[in-house]
Order: C-alpha cells, then structure tokens, then sequence
C-alpha cells in the first residue's frame, strides 16, 4: 500500500514538473560549469566570434553603439553578457535581432564574447547629475536597497550577476526600467528588478537613468 502511494505521487510530481518545463523558458543557472566557462574565456576568441558574427553591425566595432536602437555592451561585465546571450537563446529575452544573433553561439561562444567586450572601453557620456536619493539612500519603507548597493557606488556592477549601468545609454536604462515595471522583461533571477522597478515611480525612473548615463558616474581611471 505504501509503495502505491508513494508511486502515484511521485507520477503527480513528475507530471506537474514537465508542465512547468514546458510553458516557461529555462531560466539560466549559474554553477559550476558556467561559472567555470566564463573563468576559461578568452577575449581573443571573442573578438573572432563578433568578427564572424558581425555584432558590429549594431553594437560598433568595439561595444559602442552608433544609433539609439542597440545598446552599448563595451566595459559590460563578461558574465552577465554571457547570461543575457544565453536568455535571448533560451527565449527568456525575446528581442528579435538578438534571438537571432545568439542561436548560432554555444556556452562557451558566450562566455568568449563577455571576456571581449568586457575589455573594451565604455562610452564616455556628455553632461553631469547631481546624486539621486534612490542610486545613494533608497526607500527603507518601500523595502528598495539603493541601486548602488548592488550596482557599485560608480556603477559599475559586482559579481557575476550585476551589470555596470556606466557607460550605457539614457535611452537603454530608461527603456530596460519600463520594461522590468511592465513585466515586459522577466529574465532576473528571482525577480529583483521587476520588484524594485514596479515600486519606482514614473519620475524615480527617468532620475536614476540619467544618473547613470552621465559621466559623473563613470570610475575615474587612474590613467586618465
Ligand atoms: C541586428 C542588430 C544586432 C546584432 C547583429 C547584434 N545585436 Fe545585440 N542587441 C541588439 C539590440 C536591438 C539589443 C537590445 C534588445 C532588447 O531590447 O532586448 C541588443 C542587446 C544585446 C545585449 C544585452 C545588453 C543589455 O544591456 O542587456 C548583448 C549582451 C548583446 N546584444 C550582444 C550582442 C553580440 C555579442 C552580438 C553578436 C554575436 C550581437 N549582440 C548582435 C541588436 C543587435
Ligand atoms: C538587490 C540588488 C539590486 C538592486 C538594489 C538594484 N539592482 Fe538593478 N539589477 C540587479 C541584477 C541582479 C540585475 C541583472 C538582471 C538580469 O540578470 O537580467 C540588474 C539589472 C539592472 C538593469 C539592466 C541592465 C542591462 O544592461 O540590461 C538596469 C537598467 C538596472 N538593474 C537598474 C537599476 C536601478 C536604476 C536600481 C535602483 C533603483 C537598481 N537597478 C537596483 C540587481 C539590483
């Protein structure tokens, strides 16, 4: 009796898990094996894979996009290029010209490719914004770290799983931040982003972008 029951249980966990399999996309799992790609990556065979891919087509030759419709990817942080290839493959992001960008790349393409653009400078920004509450304080009441407890005090990102936001576009970061309100992008791990971007209000939005996209936020170099 007890292994009957144990058996029809076990058949209702499996039936229910390959529902869930089937309707969602996979969500992209950092262990050992990626984290070990993107430490094995080389940036000089990434710089061969965009060549042969023709990223540059949309993002320039070196991460710094000309128009307004690509994002820059130069000084991102290897392993999150690495996650956000791997999600447009996957289909957790859906954004057609990356779909099909990132179908023809493996694990390791990904990891090479972060390695590369990882390396190149990012785009210098044109004004200045003063400090934004939200990037230095947050809200304690409406349980919002501040960004820059995940995303660096210059933001330029942490780990492997938080991007740089320096050195990207007001246009971008405004736009990536509608569409973790909206649900519109839903590919951060345990909703993090979506969280913290529905409780922004339309305003706390277009600040923290503008943040981000000036120069005041870029790392001073020491070279520079
Ligand atoms: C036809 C134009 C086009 C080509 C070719 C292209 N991309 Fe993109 N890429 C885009 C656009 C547009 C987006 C923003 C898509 C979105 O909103 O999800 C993007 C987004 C990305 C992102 C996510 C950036 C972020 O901050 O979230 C990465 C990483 C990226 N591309 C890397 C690459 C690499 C590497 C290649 C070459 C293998 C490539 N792209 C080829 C147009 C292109
Ligand atoms: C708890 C940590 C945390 C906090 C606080 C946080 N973020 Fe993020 N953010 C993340 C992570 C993790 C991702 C990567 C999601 C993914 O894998 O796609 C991310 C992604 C982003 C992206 C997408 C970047 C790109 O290139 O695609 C933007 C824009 C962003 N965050 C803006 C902000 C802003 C603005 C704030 C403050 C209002 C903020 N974040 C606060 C953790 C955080």
């Amino acid at each position: 009796m007890k292994t009957k029951i144990a058996l029809t249980i076990g058949l209702l966990l499996s039936a229910s898990s390959s529902i869930t399999l089937a309707k969602d996309a996979p969500m992209f799992v950092w262990n050992r094996t990626t984290l070990g790609m993107v430490e094995a990556a080389s940036a000089g065979r990434g710089e061969k894979i965009a060549e042969e891919q023709k990223c540059a087509k949309c993002h320039g030759k070196t991460g710094v996009a000309e128009d307004e419709d690509a994002p820059n990817i130069a000084g991102q942080r290897a392993p999150y290029i690495a996650k956000q290839l791997a999600d447009y493959k996957d289909g957790a992001r859906e954004e057609k010209s990356m779909v099909k960008a990132a179908r023809k790349l493996n694990a390791q393409d990904m990891a090479d490719l972060g390695a590369f653009y990882a390396k190149q400078k990012p785009e210098k920004a044109a004004g200045k914004v003063k400090s934004v509450v939200m990037v230095s304080a947050g809200d304690e009441k409406r349980f919002l770290l501040p960004c820059a407890a995940c995303h660096g005090k210059n933001g330029e990102g942490f780990g492997h799983e938080v991007p740089a936001l320096m050195g990207q576009k007001g246009t971008q970061l405004l736009d990536t931040m509608k569409a973790f309100k909206e649900g519109d992008r839903a590919n951060d791990h345990y909703g993090r982003m979506r969280y913290i971007a529905s409780k922004l209000s339309d305003q706390e939005i277009k600040q923290t972008s503008a943040f981000y996209s000036a120069p005041a936020a870029a790392p001073k170099k020491k070279d520079e």
